[in-house]
């Protein structure tokens, strides 16, 4: 087993319901006496702060200079989540690298986040939450409706990224991945709380 083996990350476009399978997930291992350590990103740490400074516009950043925050953050973040690893931890974290290349792209060139990112290892377990923008949509709670087609349009655009991402990452042709080795899981996020959790408690066998 690498050391990666036991890194699963959750992706998802906003409003999938990775936070709630991750409450489940974590609830499940403390049942069941199993190591975890749950975590998100942006982190909690200072750079993770000054990207969400930026996301909730507190704070201004050129689009080129937020992606490399986000790059900063996940490399500091790494040694935590390596560290958690090490202990023989599970890590279960609320979006990752995947993130950078479904969102940053949206405003810069996605050979570009592709770059910043790609020295990074791939979990062990990526589940892509998979549902539709308008069920994303409605689960957010018709938030400022005024622009909700504009988010609903973005939504999609962020979904036709996560699939150039999950290509770069897991392509049919392994010898072309970027880092070949742990798993894409698309789970169907259309179905139950519980279904989508049954899906991924098997496929980790916990
Ligand atoms: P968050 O409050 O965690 O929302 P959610 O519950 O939807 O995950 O906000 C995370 C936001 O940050 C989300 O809109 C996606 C964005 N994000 C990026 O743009 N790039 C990244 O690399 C990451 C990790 C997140």
């Amino acid at each position: 087993m690498g050391i990666w083996d036991k890194f699963v990350v959750l992706e998802g476009l906003d409003g999938s319901g990775t936070t709630t399978q991750l409450d489940k997930l974590v609830a499940h291992c403390q049942e069941n006496g199993i190591p975890c350590y749950r975590t998100f990103e942006p982190s909690d740490g200072f750079i993770g702060r000054a990207c969400r400074d930026v996301l909730e516009k507190r704070e201004t950043a050129e689009t080129l200079t937020l992606a490399q925050l986000f790059a900063a953050d996940r490399r500091e973040h790494l040694k935590q989540i390596r560290s958690k690893l090490e202990e023989g931890c599970w890590v279960f974290c609320d979006r990752y690298l995947f993130s950078s290349l479904a969102y940053q792209s949206l405003n810069i060139d996605f050979e570009t986040v592709l770059d910043l990112n790609k020295d990074y290892p791939a979990p062990g377990s990526c589940f892509y939450v998979e549902c539709s923008v308008e069920t994303s949509a409605a689960r957010r709670g018709g938030r400022d409706s005024v622009d909700l087609y504009e988010k609903e349009a973005l939504q999609r655009k962020v979904a036709q990224n996560y699939e150039k991402a999950f290509a770069a990452f897991y392509p049919s042709d392994t010898e072309k991945s970027i880092n070949p080795s742990g798993q894409l899981y698309r789970i169907d996020g259309e179905s139950s709380v519980e279904d989508v959790f049954d899906s991924i408690r098997s496929i980790l066998k916990l």
